[in-house]
C-alpha cells in the first residue's frame, strides 16, 4: 500500500465540499477518482493490454485484472489527491451496464469501503455518467445548460440522450444492433490492429484520405442507428481486395481508416442532425470512448459553425471510461438525497 501524503481534508466539510470517491470497472478499465466540491483531484485508470491480442474484451480476464487493479489504482487516487479514506463524505460505484464479473469487482470493493467507513454508496448507471461527466468543475468545460442532447458514443452503445435536468435523461435513439465503438473495433480487427482499434485507426485515418473508398450508409427510421451492416460490407470489401492482392490493408491502410471514420461520422452526424430538427435543441454535447475521435470531433465543430450549434467535448481523460464520472454522478446523487443501500446487486443490463 503507498503511502498517504499529509491530508488536504479532514473533518466536517462545508456544503459543496463534499469528496466523494468515483469507482468504475464496467469493461476493461478499472478507474477511481477524488472529487471535491464538484472539481477532480485525482483520476487514476489502470487499462488492460491483456485484451490486445483477442480483437475485444474477455470478460473472465478483466475480471480478474480488476482484482489486481483495484486496490493500487483506489490507493493511488487517494494519494494523489492527498486525501486520507476517512474524510471521504460518499463513494459511487458503476452498478452497471456492463460484464458482470468487473462490476462485481468495483460495487463489492465500493460498498465494502462505505460500510467501513460509515458513509453512503452511490449505485451509478454507467450511461447516465458519461453524460453528467459534462458536469465536473473544470477550466476546460462549460456545463451545457438544460435541456441538451447528448451523443453517447462507447463500445457497448450508441444513444442520443435527451438531457431535461441530471436526474431527466432520456434515451431517444439507440442503435439496433452494433455500437460505434464497436464497429470501429471489429474493422481494427480486419485490418489486423489490437484492441482497441478505435484510437489506433482515428491515429492512420489522420495520414488517409476520407474519400477514398465509400460505404453504404444505413436507412434506419426515426433517431436509431445501425452499425451492422457497415461491418458487414467493410469486412466484404476488404476482403474481395485481399484475395486479388494480399498487400491491399497494408498498402492501403490509412485510406481504409480515414473512409470508415468519415462513414461512422457520418452516419452519427445525420442521427443528430435529425434529433436537433425534431426536438428544437441546438445544445450538443458528446461523450464516451467514441467522442475522443478526432473525426467526429471535427464534424461536430463544423456544424457549429455552420448551424450555430452551442457544442459541448469533454477533455479526452473524460471520454473514455472513468472514475471521475461515476464520481459527478455520486455528486448529484449526494446533493439530491438519493437512495442509497449496500443490498444494490450489480446488473449487466440497467435501463436508463
Ligand atoms: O466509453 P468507453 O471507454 O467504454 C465503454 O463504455 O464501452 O468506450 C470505449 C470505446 C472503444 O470501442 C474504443 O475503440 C473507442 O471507445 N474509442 C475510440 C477512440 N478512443 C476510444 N474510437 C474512435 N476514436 C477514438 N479516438
Ligand atoms: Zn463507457
Amino acid at each position: 500500500m503507498p503511502k498517504l501524503q499529509q491530508p488536504r481534508h479532514k473533518g466536517a466539510l462545508t456544503k459543496g465540499e463534499e469528496l466523494i470517491l468515483g469507482i468504475e470497472s464496467s469493461c476493461d478499465d478499472t478507474s477511481a477518482a477524488v472529487m471535491c466540491g464538484g472539481k477532480i483531484l485525482a483520476n487514476i485508470t489502470a487499462g488492460q493490454a491483456v485484451h490486445e491480442k483477442y480483437g475485444g474484451v474477455v470478460p473472465e480476464l478483466a475480471s480478474r485484472a480488476h482484482q489486481k487493479h483495484i486496490v493500487p489504482v483506489v490507493a493511488e487516487a487517494l494519494r494523489a489527491a492527498g486525501v486520507e479514506r476517512s474524510a471521504l463524505s460518499a463513494v459511487a460505484y458503476t452498478r452497471g451496464p456492463g460484464l458482470l464479473g468487473s462490476l462485481l469487482v468495483g460495487s463489492s470493493f465500493a460498498k465494502g469501503m462505505a460500510a467501513s467507513l460509515g458513509i453512503p454508496a452511490f449505485p451509478v448507471h454507467h450511461m447516465k455518467a458519461h453524460v453528467l461527466a459534462h458536469f465536473i468543475r473544470d477550466a476546460r468545460l462549460t456545463p451545457p445548460e438544460f435541456p441538451f442532447l447528448c451523443l453517447t458514443v462507447s463500445g457497448g452503445h450508441t444513444q442520443i440522450v435527451h438531457a431535461a435536468s441530471p436526474d431527466a435523461l432520456e434515451v431517444i435513439g439507440e442503435t439496433l444492433d452494433d455500437a460505434a465503438g464497436e464497429a470501429f473495433d471489429k474493422a481494427a480487427k480486419l485490418l489486423g490492429l489490437p484492441y482497441p482499434g478505435g484510437p489506433l485507426i482515428d491515429r492512420c485515418a489522420a495520414a488517409g484520405n476520407p474519400a477514398a473508398f465509400s460505404f453504404p450508409k444505413p436507412k434506419v427510421d426515426g433517431l436509431n442507428f445501425s452499425f451492422s451492416g457497415l461491418k458487414t460490407s467493410f469486412r466484404n470489401f476488404t476482403e474481395k481486395h485481399i484475395r486479388r492482392d494480399s498487400n491491399f490493408v497494408k498498402n492501403n491502410l490509412n485510406d481504409l481508416c480515414a473512409s470508415l471514420q468519415a462513414t461512422i461520422t457520418d452516419i452519427l452526424m445525420t442521427g443528430l442532425h435529425k434529433a436537433s430538427a425534431q426536438t428544437g435543441i441546438t445544445r450538443i454535447a458528446a461523450a464516451g470512448g467514441v467522442s475522443a475521435n478526432s473525426g467526429l470531433r471535427e464534424a461536430l465543430q463544423a456544424t457549429a459553425r455552420e448551424h450555430g450549434w452551442q457544442i459541448h467535448l469533454l477533455p479526452l481523460e473524460y471520454c473514455t471510461d472513468n472514475g471521475a464520472m461515476i464520481a459527478a454522478a455520486g455528486m448529484f446523487s449526494l446533493q439530491s438525497g438519493a437512495p442509497h443501500s449496500t443490498g444494490d446487486a450489480a446488473v449487466a443490463r440497467w435501463k436508463m
